[in-house]
């Protein structure tokens, strides 16, 4: 393999250099023609310069024909940079071009849709499998490979075990109802024959669905390895078309034995801090890109956040500070569920930064949180970051036999679907707790990128699964 222009970015100058990648710009000035070429190992290009008084007759039809798009090859010598914007180029002598990639329309076939100037972020998903090629994209993937790689530094250097969590299953993990079906059945005959499915034929013998997470198996787990955690894909038919819903998104869920909620909110911050300084360090030039392109002072932010200790509320209290401010869309109360403009409100104006929320109602929160003494509330954590609201959703778990299958019971869930779950506390229970972090809202918050769709490849959202 070739090196990348990142390697070859970092000189020595003076040698011979051979560069593969993709024309972003050509500009000619004079008797110099300079092509930037890009690989995406790095944000920057490398600038390839040539003089076309020393070029031969094939070369220079080459380089007049040679677009934004194009897969090329260039050997030159790496030199010290004259221009300004870049220490060092390719004084090229020799192009071949692997792919071109026309602005015109050709032989019938449509040009190339990338030229050199903005795009906007709807005409790019359009284009999905092409976006890569864009500044803004590339930087996106960057941080995202960066901080899928940390996630796993931060929990394998505190031993925890890396578990893998089903994508079908039969268990509602959140108790939500907002499943993707699992099914071989001839639907359609089915429904001209005008009987119902039985499930008990189906492929599995049971209904099955796409997981909503994979914290039920992950406590199975975490009650014989103590430390574990997930991150995979993860599933909801939930028909939300806002800017922070995906249907298939990435979730990390740690989850630790002999743990309470207080432990769960210090690792979560611990967490979250530990993923900020990482991507400040490690990917400079992409935060840089983001700061004066997408989301102003975005490196002041991460910097203070990483630092600062998040601030911690009661949903109570922060019902108050709602009660007290507005007005809202949505006007809040004792036992409503936080709207996501609310949860803006609560981290943006009263915390500015960071904002655990806990304890809050049981009605608005899933079947298996710890109940507390006061019988109304349970052991929830949400982490609430300012742009997008919730970041992070956890808790501490009821551990209870009984109180778990009352819970069950009263909710209208069937306990013989739970029964697997259940025996983990009919044996050796023990206080457990755990979150999971959406990791496409974690990209959202550290690139500023407005909307979800735009930090994971290929986007699926009610309406839409293209590519
Ligand atoms: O709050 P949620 O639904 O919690 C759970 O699934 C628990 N089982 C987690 C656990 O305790 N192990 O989802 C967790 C996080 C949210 O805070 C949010 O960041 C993200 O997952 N999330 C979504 N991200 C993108 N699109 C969606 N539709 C999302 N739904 C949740
Ligand atoms: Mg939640």
């Amino acid at each position: 393999m070739l090196p990348l222009i990142k390697g070859i970015l970092l000189g020595p100058p003076d040698h011979p250099v051979t560069v593969r990648g993709w024309v972003r710009t050509k500009r000619d000035m004079k008797n110099l023609v300079f092509v930037e070429v890009h690989d995406g190992s790095s944000f920057k290009g490398i600038q390839c310069t040539f003089d076309s008084t020393a070029l031969d007759e094939g070369t220079l039809a080459l380089l007049g024909d040679l677009n934004t798009g194009a897969a090329v090859e260039v050997q030159g010598l790496l030199q010290s940079s004259p221009g300004a914007g870049q220490a060092l180029e390719v004084a090229a002598q020799a192009l071949k071009v692997l792919g071109p990639a026309p602005a015109e329309p050709k032989d019938g076939e449509p040009p190339y849709p990338l030229q050199k100037k903005r795009h906007s972020m709807e005409f790019l998903r359009e284009i999905a499998h092409l976006r890569p090629r864009t500044n803004t994209f590339g930087a996106v993937t960057r941080v995202r490979n960066r901080l899928s790689y940390a996630v796993h530094q931060f929990f394998q250097d505190r031993s925890f075990q890396y578990i893998h969590t089903p994508i079908i299953t039969a268990s509602d993990g959140e108790g939500a109802g907002s499943m993707f079906q699992v099914t071989t059945l001839d639907l359609a005959a089915l429904a001209k024959s005008g009987k119902e499915p039985d499930y008990s034929q189906d492929f599995f013998g049971r209904w099955t669905g796409l997981a909503v997470s994979g914290q039920l198996e992950a406590e199975a787990y975490a009650a014989a390895l103590t430390r574990v955690y997930t991150f995979g894909p993860t599933f909801r038919a939930e028909n939300s078309h806002t800017t922070r819903h995906l249907s298939e998104f990435w979730m990390i869920e740690p989850e630790v034995a002999f743990a309470d909620l207080e432990d769960n909110m210090a690792l979560g911050e611990d967490f979250l801090k530990f993923l900020f300084k990482t991507i400040l360090t490690d990917c400079q030039e992409d935060l840089e890109f983001f700061d004066t392109h997408v989301e102003k002072g975005l490196i002041k932010t991460l910097e203070s956040v990483a630092e600062a200790r998040f601030t911690h509320m009661t949903y109570t209290d922060a019902i108050k500070e709602l009660e007290k401010a507005g007005p809202f869309e949505f006007k809040p109360y004792w036992g409503c569920d936080i709207q996501t403009e609310h949860e803006r409100y609560l981290a943006e104006t009263v915390a500015q930064g960071p904002l655990v929320v806990t304890d809050y109602p049981k009605e608005i929160k899933a079947f298996y949180m710890k109940l507390n003494d006061d019988k109304k509330t349970v052991r929830a954590m949400d982490i609430l970051v300012p742009r997008l609201g919730e970041i992070i959703g956890g808790s501490q778990r009821e551990e209870d036999y009984s109180k778990l299958q009352s819970r069950i019971i009263q909710l209208g869930m069937n306990p013989e679907d739970y029964r697997w779950y259940l025996d983990l506390r009919r044996y050796g229970t023990m206080p457990h707790a755990g979150f999971g972090l959406g990791f496409e809202r974690l990209i959202q918050y550290v690139t500023g990128m407005a909307n979800i769709r735009d930090v994971i490849p290929f986007p699926r959202s009610p309406g839409q699964a293209e590519f």
